[in-house]
């Protein structure tokens, strides 16, 4: 009988759950139809569409402002799932999700402009964009004028001024990226199988270079690794001895934000999956089939080597945007920030009224990552839905008042002075929004062999893990993350596709 209720019980769950996501899907397709902008009410412009801009919008209530968003990607992209990109084990628009889609749910239109901000003028408070897209309509560059303006630009790629850095390696930030070193991946095993090629260049064209161990670094490395473990080597054998993955690290040891045991775990998992981690060893100069890196000996002495590659990819952090560094120019208070914009408690940027700055462009006590930058963005969108009920909430208490000045009995101004402690009462605890505050759910990253390296925050301590279980707790804590339902399928039918076929290995 017991087994009778527990089929019963997981029948009903299971057709309660389809139900669900039946219902979350019909609600998606089916937008109702949106307020128009009201004219009257002040001008919020956002830039950019990646984390901290796109928490804010989630959470803000469109109706109490006219909302712009800039942003040259109409998409939100959810980036910790981008390195499985890269080999093809998740394809990229599985971690996309259209802004427009996101747009379009919120009850107040949104207008949405596909350009980049080229220049913020802080004194007349307007934004210059360019549409820099293939297609160009007569007009493509124009101003868009602001009341306030909210910076969630992130970073770009640093290179620190390193030669042919940009000329001869992949980033690894955007969806380009992730596709260019797929393509260059095939590319570099296709060239090496060709007829007649020496057993020198095929070395070099096999050897995959990582620089840079950070996490962006030490996920590629994984992923890259599992690539030829898991289908290259199976399909093209001839490659098995000389295809190989190298991870370069300026610093004493990678993943630096982990702790000492997650540290050595990834080094020693490294080793077992056979990557090459290269650390003291500081890239000086790139060209486009050897990079020259400067080696810091036991013994402190330092050498010069070259190290030939055939695929280099660029994973050495972030760089102020030219945006974001012109704005800082304008603004005598920015005269010291190098690394972005800095920020007061309340986001706002410092020697400016009405400019907040979110994620990675903003310069505040915690690391560049998409958890700081969303609950920035969800803390922006508090804190003006909080100031536009405030506004009503005050305009209310001047009409009250003007009421109480003209009552004609004893008991209406009694009805009125009620009304008004109600709503004062209501204007004390709207206006209790403190200042932001981060809180750390901890560091997760995948590192290849079906492992992941966990640092997590539970209740007041920290957990160090690392291993499989840690990454099942990978897998299902950003397949929970990813932005949207729609998101969760694709991902997880993807994952599936390459457990039951492999990943595809055709060069597009
Ligand atoms: P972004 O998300 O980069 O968004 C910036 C937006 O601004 C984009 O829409 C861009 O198109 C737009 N933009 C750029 N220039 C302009 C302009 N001139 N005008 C208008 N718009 C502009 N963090 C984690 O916490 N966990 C992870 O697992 C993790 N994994 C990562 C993996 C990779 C491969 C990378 C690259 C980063 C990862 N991060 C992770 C870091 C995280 O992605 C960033 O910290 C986060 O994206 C920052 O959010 P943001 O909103 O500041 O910038
Ligand atoms: P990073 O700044 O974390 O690491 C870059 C590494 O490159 C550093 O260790 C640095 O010493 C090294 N480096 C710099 N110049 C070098 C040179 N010339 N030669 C050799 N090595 C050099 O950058 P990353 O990994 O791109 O991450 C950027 C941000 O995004 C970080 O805040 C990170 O925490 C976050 N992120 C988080 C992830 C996660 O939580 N799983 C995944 C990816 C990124």
């Amino acid at each position: 009988r017991v087994l009778r209720w527990a089929w019963r019980l997981t029948w009903m769950t299971s057709l309660g759950l389809a139900g669900v996501l039946a219902y979350s899907i019909y609600d998606l397709r089916h937008p109702v139809d949106q307020i128009e902008p009201d004219p009257s009410k002040k001008t919020l412009v956002v830039l950019g569409t990646g984390w901290g801009s796109v928490s804010l919008l989630k959470k803000l209530d469109t109706e109490n402002y006219n909302v712009i968003v800039v942003s040259p990607r109409n998409y939100f992209l959810f980036t910790p799932l981008l390195p499985s990109c890269t080999t093809g084990l998740i394809e990229h628009r599985s971690i996309m999700e259209p802004v427009r889609n996101i747009l379009r749910q919120k009850k107040a239109n949104v207008k949405f402009y596909e350009a980049e901000a080229t220049k913020i003028d802080y004194e007349r408070r307007v934004v210059l964009i360019n549409d820099d897209s293939e297609v160009k309509g007569d007009i493509s560059s124009t101003e868009v004028p602001f009341d306030m303006l909210v910076i969630g630009v992130g970073a770009e790629n640093a290179t620190f001024g390193i030669k042919g850095v940009r000329e001869h390696s992949c980033f690894l930030k955007e969806v380009d990226d992730a596709q260019e070193i797929r393509k260059r991946i095939m590319d570099c095993v296709e060239t090496a199988m060709f007829k007649d090629q020496t057993e020198d260049e095929i070395k070099r064209l096999l050897h995959m270079v990582v620089v840079g161990g950070g996490p962006t670094g030490v996920e590629f490395a994984g992923e890259l690794q599992d690539f030829f473990n898991e289908d290259l080597k199976k399909w093209i054998p001839e490659i098995k001895d000389n295809f190989h993955v190298t991870l370069v690290e300026a610093l004493p040891n990678v993943l630096p934000m982990f702790s000492k045991q997650l540290i050595d775990y990834t080094e020693s998992t490294f080793k077992e999956e056979e990557i090459t981690i290269r650390t003291k060893t500081m890239v000086k100069n790139v060209t486009d089939k050897f990079i020259e890196a400067e080696v810091t000996n036991p013994d402190g002495s330092k050498t010069l080597e070259t190290i030939p590659y055939g695929l280099l990819v660029w994973a050495t952090g972030n760089a102020v945007r030219p945006v974001v560094r012109d704005l800082m120019n304008q603004i005598p208070a920015q005269k010291n920030s190098r690394r972005g914009l800095a920020v007061n408690e309340y986001l706002v940027v410092n020697g400016t009224e009405n400019i907040w700055a979110v994620g990675d462009c903003a310069i505040t006590n915690y690391a560049p990552t998409a958890q700081v930058a969303s609950q920035e963005g969800a803390f922006l969108a508090r804190l003006f839905n909080t100031m536009a009920k405030t506004q009503t909430i005050e305009a209310k208490l001047q009409n009250l008042s003007d009421e109480q000045s003209v009552a004609k009995s004893e008991e209406e101004r009694n009805q009125v002075l009620d009304e008004i402690r109600e709503r004062q009462k209501q204007l004390r605890r709207v206006k209790q929004i403190g200042p932001f505050q981060y809180s750390h759910q901890g560091s997760l990253a995948y590192i290849g062999k079906e492992r992941a390296v966990a640092d997590i925050s539970w209740l007041s301590g920290n957990i160090a893990s690392g291993g499989t279980l840690t990454y099942l707790f990978w897998r299902s804590a950003y397949l929970s993350m990813c932005f949207s339902t729609r998101n969760r399928v694709l991902v997880a039918v993807d994952w599936i596709k390459a457990r039951l076929f492999g990943r595809d290995v055709s060069r597009e």
